[in-house]
């Protein structure tokens, strides 16, 4: 029995193998490093082969982007709930079903419901998608209306690649458990965005952030981070269940921030901020857990990255959802062609009824 259900082996899959120690992540038989040159449609068409085909899918995914934007209805209670919270009412929508067509409408979903509840909490119309534009410009522009720079779209689209799929973490262990029964492929979208709300999952980069601008100052960051040790803090961004060295997701973001850095798309100071801290908490974690290597994980650079494109804090959970979706309905329809419900078993530890002499 483990409480975390460490190294038990829940589910076969032809879709991602994480290797924890290596620090290396294979998407259908492709590594990271190559997925990158990649685009976002074209990962997904790769994640899908075999269990959601799909034709022409970049035109297909444009496609369901104006579907799901005609579903929006100006709700204000919506603009009440944190937009991670907001954005499951309005997937909740959705029809349930086991088709690609509704996979894509799910992919599309928080790619449109994002933009729209971020535009309508400051007071504006949600801005029609265009489907003719790529998914992470069309992201970007249905933001604020502009056309953002290539470099811009290349970095959110490199976010999206790099967090699609990514072997059996807890979000997509949900997704499996619900499509199991057989619920369908919005139910199995809805648990996993749950899941996936959780700081020790998804949540990571907002408080990330929260903690550069606690650090402020480059300076700063070395008595920062031992403070914030010795409060038995947890440092957002760093650790993870699997690798036990560098995430290779934290090198291949690092690198579109460098690549928003050159463009001058980023705040140097933030930059200089985060690399501070990153070197002040990586050598701290080395000396004070000298047993449990603790390195960068993907969310570290992914605050900093979706900030630079002018994503919310509130919202980087919804971001998250956008690439990972893919993964979500790809395992969930991998799952129900097993043909198997998942139950494990427990272990009753409670009191048991009395015995009648
Ligand atoms: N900062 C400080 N200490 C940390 C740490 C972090 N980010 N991550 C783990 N540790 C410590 C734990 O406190 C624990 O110490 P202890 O043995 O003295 O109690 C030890 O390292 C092992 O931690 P454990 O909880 O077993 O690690 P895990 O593999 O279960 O947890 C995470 C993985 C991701 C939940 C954990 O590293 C974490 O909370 N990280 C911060 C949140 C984050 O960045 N999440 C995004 C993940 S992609």
């Amino acid at each position: 029995m483990s409480n975390g259900l460490e190294d038990v082996i829940a589910a076969q899959t032809v879709l991602s193998d994480v290797d924890g120690a290596r620090g290396t992540l294979i998407v259908r038989g492709v590594s990271l490093d190559d997925l990158l040159a990649r685009r976002f449609e074209d990962v997904l068409e790769l994640l899908w082969e075999g269990f959601l085909p799909v034709e022409n899918l970049a035109a297909s995914l444009g496609a369901a982007r104006i579907r799901v934007f005609e579903q929006i209805r100006s709700d204000p209670a919506l603009l009440e709930l944190s937009p991670t919270e907001a954005m499951r009412l309005m997937l909740a929508r959705l029809p349930d079903g086991d088709s690609a067509e509704t996979a894509l409408a799910l992919v599309a979903g928080p790619a449109v419901f994002t933009p729209a509840l971020l535009r309508l909490k400051a007071g504006h119309q949600p801005l029609a998608p265009d489907a003719a534009l790529p998914h992470a410009t069309d992201i970007l522009r249905m933001c604020t209306g502009k056309v953002h720079s290539q470099v811009q779209a290349a970095a959110l689209d490199r976010y999206l690649v790099t967090v699609a799929d990514h072997g059996l973490n807890a979000s997509t262990f949900a997704a499996r458990v619900v499509a199991s029964t057989g619920a369908g492929l919005t139910s199995s979208a809805l648990a996993a965005l749950s899941a996936l709300k959780g700081p020790l999952h998804g949540g990571a980069p907002g408080p990330v952030l929260d903690m550069l601008d606690a650090v402020g100052t480059p300076t700063n960051a070395g008595v920062w981070v031992e403070e914030a040790l010795a409060r038995g803090e947890r440092l957002m961004g760093f650790g993870h269940r699997i690798y036990r060295v560098r995430d290779p997701r934290a090198d291949a973001l690092k690198g579109a921030v460098r690549m928003l850095g050159a463009a001058r798309a980023i705040n140097p100071v933030r930059l200089a901020v985060a690399e501070a801290t990153e070197a002040a908490a990586l050598e701290a974690l080395r000396r004070k857990k000298p047993d449990r290597p603790l390195d960068t994980n993907v969310e570290f650079y992914t605050a900093l990255l979706l900030e630079a494109l002018g994503f919310p804090r509130m919202a980087f959970t919804c971001v998250f959802a956008m690439g990972r979706m893919g993964g979500w309905m790809a395992h969930a329809r991998e799952q129900v062609l097993t043909g198997r419900l998942i139950r494990p078993k427990s272990v009753y530890v409670g009191p048991v009824p009395k015995m009648v002499a």
